[in-house]
């Protein structure tokens, strides 16, 4: 008998989002973006590399409705996946789920023409997500890499799991914080925009029934 053990599963989701919000969006993260560019009490010198990486305040009350509007979709997003992860989890009456996202940081990715971004892992949440803006076209490159978290793997003993993800407008991929991944050097004309969430994702099962968090969001 052959068991599969510790597979890694990924969010990939084409959001249902008309292109008049998409639009909305994308104009608040490059005004967020520039604000962060023009900010002359920042040197910028850690963004000097051909990495635009900027954390910003994703949600600010009023600023863009369709932003929180995302941001909650995305949040559902990491639920899913969370689930995805424990389906053989069995509840109890004493042991219960209630899973929640808590998001860590939110940040603006922006990449110019010649723009990699090097490989890495996003340590210290439970996954990372991106939701991109562009179309890119085959020969444009700026795809997402994700790879094979079996580092020592002999390639003809346990095969090859790459996976590349080529970005579409309202395409969301939420993968776990270990997954190491980069972003293929980019060909494209246009700016290539990625919204970028780190979150954990907590259950808040007992904080409910201890009356700690409001019980008008949740049912048990
Ligand atoms: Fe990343």
């Amino acid at each position: 008998m052959i068991k599969e053990l510790y597979p890694t599963n990924v969010f990939i989701k084409q959001l249902d989002i008309s292109d008049e919000k998409l639009l909305k969006i994308e104009n608040y993260l490059l005004s967020q973006h520039l604000k962060f560019k023009s900010d002359v009490r920042n040197d910028h010198k850690e963004y000097r590399d051909g990495n635009e990486n900027i954390i910003f305040d994703a949600i600010v009350d009023g600023h863009c409705p369709e932003m929180d509007e995302l941001v909650n979709k995305i949040k559902e997003g990491f639920i899913s996946l969370a689930y995805s992860n424990i389906k053989d989890y069995d509840e109890t009456n004493t042991e219960r789920l209630y899973l929640d996202t808590v998001i860590d940081s939110c940040k603006i990715n922006l990449m110019e023409k010649g723009y990699r971004l090097g490989c890495h892992t996003h340590f210290g949440d439970d996954a990372f997500a991106c939701f991109y803006f562009n179309e890119i076209k085959d020969d444009e490159g700026g795809e997402l890499m994700l790879y094979d978290p079996r580092w020592q793997k002999n390639y003809w003993f346990a095969g090859s799991k790459v996976e590349k993800i080529r970005p579409k407008r309202g395409l969301l991929v939420i993968a776990p914080s270990f997954l190491w991944h980069e972003v293929t050097q980019y060909h494209g004309d246009e700016q290539r925009l990625c919204l970028v969430v780190n979150a954990q994702v907590k259950n808040l099962a007992k904080d409910l029934e201890a009356n700690k968090v409001d019980q008008s969001n949740y049912s048990l």
